[in-house]
């Protein structure tokens, strides 16, 4: 954060015009948490490409909404005004939004991607230089106000760019500024780790049916056990193993299931799973380098 570009403007932070270009899963998750914030939509302008998703984004969130397919510069037009631009788009097409917008964006608009694997280097070779570029992997719990996100900032971001997003995003959930180098990381354990906790339910709720329960039953013990276990460790003092250990007694049923996990070695299988996830991350920027 050496050189500093221009400052924000000085309105309320819930006034401060935002942009998000490519308004799917993740990007819409991350509008949704800012405006139960209470920042106000009508500061938002959110682009899609097909004019399906419109509708619903727009009587849904009530920002302004503008449809690729029906308004070619929709995304050019959503960051004239804007002081800070997500981008939500699929990693493989960062770049051409960066080339798309570049020309459009004020000098000192911070662009935040959520994308993957798409290096802060990779976004500033395709916009101007000194543009202040942030970059993030949140993840989708940011829809139910129980997200967390990693940033990390390029040289050209002001602290005070960065903590007016970090405030913007910890009404969501919990923010992290780490350096880049370990955002691959960041993204194997918390970016990917939803589904990893969706997979659990999944394998939860297929042994209690060869145990004998109805699939529908077990579905829903399965669900709200992991749900109700987040949400004891939404308490950011909660300590999981304390948790884990006050639910195994001595020579109890727990006992035996734990045993079978270390037995089976399930931390070294999540240490395998995650160390896949963080070099595919890898791979696909060299790929898209
Ligand atoms: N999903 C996750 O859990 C997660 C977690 C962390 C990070 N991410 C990152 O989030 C990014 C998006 O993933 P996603 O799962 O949210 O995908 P997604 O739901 O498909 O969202 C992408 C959106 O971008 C739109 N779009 C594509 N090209 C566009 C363009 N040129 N201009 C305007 N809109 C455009 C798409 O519209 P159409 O549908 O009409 O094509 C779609 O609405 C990825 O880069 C991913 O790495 C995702």
């Amino acid at each position: 954060m050496g050189l500093m570009t221009s400052e924000f403007s000085s309105v309320a932070s819930t006034e401060r015009k935002l942009a998000f270009l490519g308004t799917g899963s993740m990007n819409g998750a991350v509008l949704r948490g800012i405006l139960s914030s209470g920042h106000n939509p009508q500061a938002i302008t959110a682009t899609v490409r097909s004019a399906n998703r419109e509708e619903s984004l727009r009587t849904e969130t009530g920002v302004n909404v503008l449809v690729g397919e029906q308004t070619p510069e929709a995304n050019r037009l959503a960051v004239q005004d804007a002081e800070i631009v997500f981008l939500g788009v699929k990693p493989v097409g960062i770049q051409d939004l960066c080339d798309e917008i570049r020309d459009s964006l004020a000098p000192h608009a911070v662009v935040v991607s959520v994308a993957a694997a798409i290096t802060i280097a990779m976004m500033a070779g395709h916009l101007n230089p000194g543009q202040p570029i942030v970059r993030s992997m949140p993840n989708t719990p940011l829809m139910v106000g129980a997200g967390a996100v990693g940033l990390s900032a390029g040289e050209t971001v002001s602290e005070a760019a960065l903590a007016e997003i970090v405030g913007l995003l910890s009404g969501s959930g919990v923010v992290h500024v780490v350096p880049e180098s370990q955002q691959n990381a960041v993204s194997a354990i918390s970016g990917s780790g939803p589904a990893y906790a969706f997979y659990l339910v999944e394998a939860m709720a297929n042994a209690g049916v060869e145990l004998g329960l109805d699939p529908k039953l077990s579905m829903d013990l399965a669900r709200a056990t992991i749900a109700g276990a987040g949400k004891m460790l939404s308490d950011p003092n909660a300590d999981p193993v304390a948790m884990r250990k006050a639910v195994t007694s001595p020579h109890g049923t727990t006992e035996r299931a734990i045993a079978t996990f270390d037995a089976e070695e399930l931390p070294k299988i999540m240490a395998k799973a995650t160390a896949a996830a963080a070099a595919r991350a890898a791979q696909i920027s060299a790929e898209l380098a």
